[in-house]
């Protein structure tokens, strides 16, 4: 059983967990995740790790409440525990100097971002930072985040607060003032890494996405979250979650994405 040691709630819908988990903690790298099922009976859902300290022995999970499983996990409180968590699960991003580095975060997404800028900043990377989120009150991690940038950028879609629109606005913008930029990384919507692929390819820049398909073993067993990648299929359970934009059939990702929609607007019409 894994205690929870921490809850805050970052905006509206989308909730922080602090959790004691000594095994996951001392072994923990940026762009892993971990499977955690709430209670025996709920369904295996992956959430990338945030943040871990192993001091501590803590790690802490971001996630939104769109489900009845993430609704399940919500209403836990400090002192409750979670039945089962495994993980560390997946490939760690690499960690070194690549120069000038993009990273993006587009909604809940930019909880991933958390780990990888604390991890490229002590390579001594430059990082231009980017967060999206539909609207102010949603934008989680401002300062956070903001700590590690040289450069740092925000967008709202409805301006409510940064420069009003998407944040594949600013990118474009670098992208044509300074093409000296080794990697841009991003973690968001499909639709954002996918518009993000399409304007970077031109420059030749690396461009990494995490994915986040459906999984449920996620031992590259059962093939829920499999994925096209050059014409390959992949799981991004353990040949992921982080994948060369550039390679990825986004348009798939997106309808295996919506395939269990109406199962689970109707499983949530009975309350979690
Ligand atoms: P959202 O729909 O509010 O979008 C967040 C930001 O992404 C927007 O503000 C915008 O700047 C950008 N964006 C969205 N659509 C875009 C488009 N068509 N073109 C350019 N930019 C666009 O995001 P949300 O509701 O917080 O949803 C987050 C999504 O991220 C969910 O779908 C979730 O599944 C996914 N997610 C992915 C990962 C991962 O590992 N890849 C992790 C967590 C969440
Ligand atoms: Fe089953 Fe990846 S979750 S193969």
């Amino acid at each position: 059983m894994f205690k929870i040691i921490g809850k805050e709630n970052l905006a509206s819908n989308i909730r922080l967990l602090k959790i004691y988990a000594p095994q996951i903690a001392k072994k923990a790298k940026p762009g892993q995740f971990v499977v955690l099922m709430p209670d025996e009976n709920s369904e295996r859902i992956p959430l990338t790790l945030a943040d871990w300290d192993r001091e501590e022995s803590t790690i802490t999970l971001i996630f939104q409440e769109v489900g009845f499983t993430t609704k399940k996990l919500a209403k836990l409180s400090i002192g409750d525990c979670i039945s089962h968590i495994l993980g560390p699960l997946g490939k760690p991003t690499e960690i070194k100097f690549f120069g000038r580095i993009i990273l993006i975060g587009g909604g809940v997404g930019i909880a991933e971002i958390l780990p990888l800028i604390k991890a490229f900043k002590e390579k001594n990377n430059y990082i231009l930072t980017i967060l999206g989120a539909r609207t102010k009150e949603l934008l989680i991690l401002e300062e956070k985040i903001r700590k590690f940038s040289d450069e740092f950028y925000i967008t709202t879609d409805d301006g409510s607060y940064g420069r009003k629109g998407f944040v594949t606005d600013i990118l474009k913008e670098k992208l044509y003032q300074d093409k000296d930029f080794q990697l841009v990384y991003a973690i968001g919507p499909v639709l954002m890494m996918k518009e993000i692929s399409k304007i970077t390819n031109p420059f030749g820049i690396k461009t990494l996405v995490s994915l986040n398909p459906i999984m449920v073993d996620a031992t590259g067993m059962c093939g829920s979250c499999r994925i096209k990648v050059r014409e390959r299929t992949l799981f991004a359970c353990v040949d992921g979650p982080e994948f060369d934009a550039d390679e990825v059939d986004f348009d798939e990702l997106q309808k295996r994405l919506s395939l269990f929609k109406d199962e689970e607007k109707l499983i949530n019409s009975y309350g979690a």
